[in-house]
C-alpha cells in the first residue's frame, strides 16, 4: 500500500505550502489537485472564451493530459474562480477521480505521496494514512493571498480578495458533489496564528508517527 497523506482545506489556508514542505521533508511525491481544475479552466477559456459551457468542460476533461500544462500559467485569481465553478460539475469530478488515483498507482516516489485539494481525504483517498484539514481565518487568508498577488504584480485590493475568498469558500462548501468538508478522521490545523515552520512541525509529527507504525 502506498503511504498517503491527504490534505484538504480552504483557499489560502496554507495547505499547498504545507503539502510541498511535507513532500520534501519525507521524500514523498506531491500532487496539487487544484491544478487539474485550474488547467481545465485554462483550456476552456483558451478554446471557448468566457462563455464556455458545462458540455465544453466535460469534453475537455475527457481528453485532458495533465503534463501538457505549465504550472506558472495556472496560478492567477481568475483561474481560481473558474476552477471553483468547474469543480461544481459532477461529471468533471468523476473524470478527475481516475486521474488522481492513477497518480497514486504510478507514483514517482516509492516512499509515498502527498496530495492536496478539497475532497482528498473524503472522496479521492478515504483510506489515506494521514488526513489533515487546514483552515485559517478569512482575514488572515486574504492577507496572505494579497501578499502573493502583490509579489506577482497582480493589482487587486484587500476588499476584493476578501470577496473572492468568500465566494470561493461558499461555492466549494455548498456544491452538491464532494463538497469541501473535513473527513471525520482528519486532524484539524488552524494556521491563523502560526507560521509555516510551526505548521510543518505539527504535521510532521503526525506523519512521522504513522510512518513508524
Ligand atoms: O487549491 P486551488 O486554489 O488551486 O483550487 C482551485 C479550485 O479548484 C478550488 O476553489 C475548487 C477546485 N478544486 C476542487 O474542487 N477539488 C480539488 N480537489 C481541488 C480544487
Amino acid at each position: 500500500m502506498t503511504f498517503t497523506v491527504a490534505i484538504d482545506g480552504l483557499a489560502g489556508s496554507g495547505k499547498g505550502t504545507l503539502a510541498l514542505a511535507l513532500a520534501d521533508k519525507f521524500n514523498l511525491a506531491y500532487f496539487d489537485t487544484g491544478l487539474l481544475y485550474r488547467g481545465l479552466a485554462y483550456v476552456a477559456l483558451d478554446e471557448f472564451g468566457e462563455d464556455f459551457t458545462k458540455t465544453n468542460v466535460i469534453n475537455i476533461a475527457k481528453s485532458f493530459r495533465v503534463n501538457t500544462l505549465k504550472e506558472s500559467n495556472l496560478r492567477s485569481p481568475i483561474l481560481g474562480k473558474y476552477a471553483s465553478e468547474i469543480g461544481a460539475i459532477p461529471e468533471v469530478r468523476k473524470i478527475l477521480i481516475k486521474i488522481q488515483r492513477e497518480f497514486k498507482e504510478k507514483s514517482p516516489s516509492n516512499k509515498g505521496i502527498v496530495v492536496d485539494g478539497r475532497d482528498i481525504g473524503t472522496v479521492i483517498f478515504p483510506n489515506a494514512n494521514v488526513k489533515l484539514f487546514i483552515s485559517a481565518s478569512l482575514e488572515e487568508r486574504a492577507r496572505r493571498r494579497l501578499r502573493d498577488f502583490l509579489t506577482n504584480d497582480e493589482n487587486i485590493s484587500y476588499d476584493e480578495v476578501i470577496k473572492q475568498l468568500q465566494k470561493r469558500d461558499q461555492r466549494d462548501k455548498e456544491r452538491s458533489v464532494a463538497p469541501l468538508v473535513a473527513a471525520k478522521d482528519a486532524h484539524l490545523i488552524d494556521t491563523t496564528n502560526i507560521n509555516k515552520e510551526e505548521t510543518l512541525e505539527i504535521a510532521s509529527s503526525l506523519v512521522a508517527k504513522k510512518l513508524s507504525d
